[in-house]
């Protein structure tokens, strides 16, 4: 009898530290580091003083929400789409507003995380009750696909905490013209830009002395044990952050300290390190005006108006579709 050989189908998680650990350089996706023990220290580090983008935008919604809303079609009403939603601590300020001006709309945050979304709703219901919401579990790209079907009215899609900077021009290009498609001229991107400025501080924030960003960053060998049988000796890596001024590219990296074999039981995967070897696990761009209009006009969008925080390190950014 012949035998058949069933063929082996991937995770997306598998493929990436297939090729990755494969590949010269070695890298890893930071998508692949939020699990919920990889969310937890997130929220750690949004919490750190040397994280100031969170605070940043936080200013800009707590000022100027009046302002926001005013771009906002307050006289027939809008859909409120927010991709990553997360505790949605920073929206909810703007909801505040938009409830106290008596605004029509509904809100609609969308997460991977169904539990994320859970204690939102729960928030929503104790703190903002007057606010009308729906909940979108999946990921950005399974709701992106779905955009369309919200065309009563106006859309304002919300991509908060400069997420974006977390993937290459030529993907984060990718990624606005996905959401571009699914606009109409009436439409609104309201997006976060974390800015160019002081490299050390840029560098401060990636490189806290309490190590949060260290543990967050070696969550992607942690999940790699536990999910894919490895062993990996976490204490064998270090944590290391670059910032290029003139691209505005920070770059984190995991080191070995030493010459190391590692084993992948379940992917069947046999890693060699040499002493200093890196893997690239995460880009967080930096940006200006210019790189900003110039993502925007590759994906037939504009600027439409910007909003600063008091420091000048973080700006929101409103976008409309350009006519094609
Ligand atoms: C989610 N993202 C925008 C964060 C950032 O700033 O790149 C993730 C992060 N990585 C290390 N610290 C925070």
């Amino acid at each position: 009898m012949e035998s058949t050989t069933k063929p082996t189908t991937y995770t997306a998680f598998e493929k990436d530290v297939i090729a990755g650990l494969k590949d010269h350089p070695k890298h890893i996706s930071s998508k692949f580091i939020y699990d919920k023990k990889g969310d937890e220290l997130f929220q750690e580090i949004m919490a750190m003083p040397e994280y100031y983008l969170t605070d940043c935008e936080y200013n800009i919604l707590k000022n100027q929400s009046a302002d926001i809303a005013e771009k906002f079609n307050l006289k027939e009403g809008f859909d409120l789409i927010e991709l990553g939603a997360g505790d949605g601590k920073k929206t909810k300020l703007l909801l505040n507003h938009l409830s106290q001006i008596e605004a029509n709309f509904t809100y609609l945050p969308v997460d991977i995380s169904q539990n994320a979304l859970d204690k939102l709703g729960t928030a929503l219901k104790n703190e903002l009750s007057e606010v009308d919401f729906e909940l979108l579990q999946g990921s950005y790209f399974d709701v992106l696909n779905q955009l369309y079907s919200y065309n009563k009215r106006q859309k304002v899609i919300l991509v908060l905490g400069s997420n974006i900077g977390n993937l290459m021009h030529k993907d984060a290009i990718d990624f606005l013209k996905k959401i571009q498609k699914n606009m109409s001229s009436e439409d609104l991107l309201f997006m976060g830009f974390d800015q160019k400025k002081h490299p050390q501080t840029v560098l401060d924030a990636y490189n806290d002395p309490s190590g949060i960003t260290e543990a967050f960053n070696k969550n992607l060998l942690k999940r790699i044990n536990s999910e894919l049988g490895a062993n990996f000796n976490l204490d064998a890596f270090f944590h290391w952050e670059t910032y290029d001024p003139e691209t505005g590219t920070a770059k984190s990296f995991l080191v070995s300290k030493t010459a190391q074999e590692v084993r992948i039981k379940k992917l069947n995967l046999e890693v060699s390190f040499k002493a200093w070897e890196t893997i690239h696990t995460e880009i967080s761009q930096k940006y200006d005006d210019d790189t900003v209009e110039w993502l925007a006009s590759k994906a037939n969008l504009s600027i439409d108006r910007v909003f600063e925080s008091e420091n000048g390190f973080y700006k929101n950014y409103t976008f409309k579709k350009l006519k094609s």
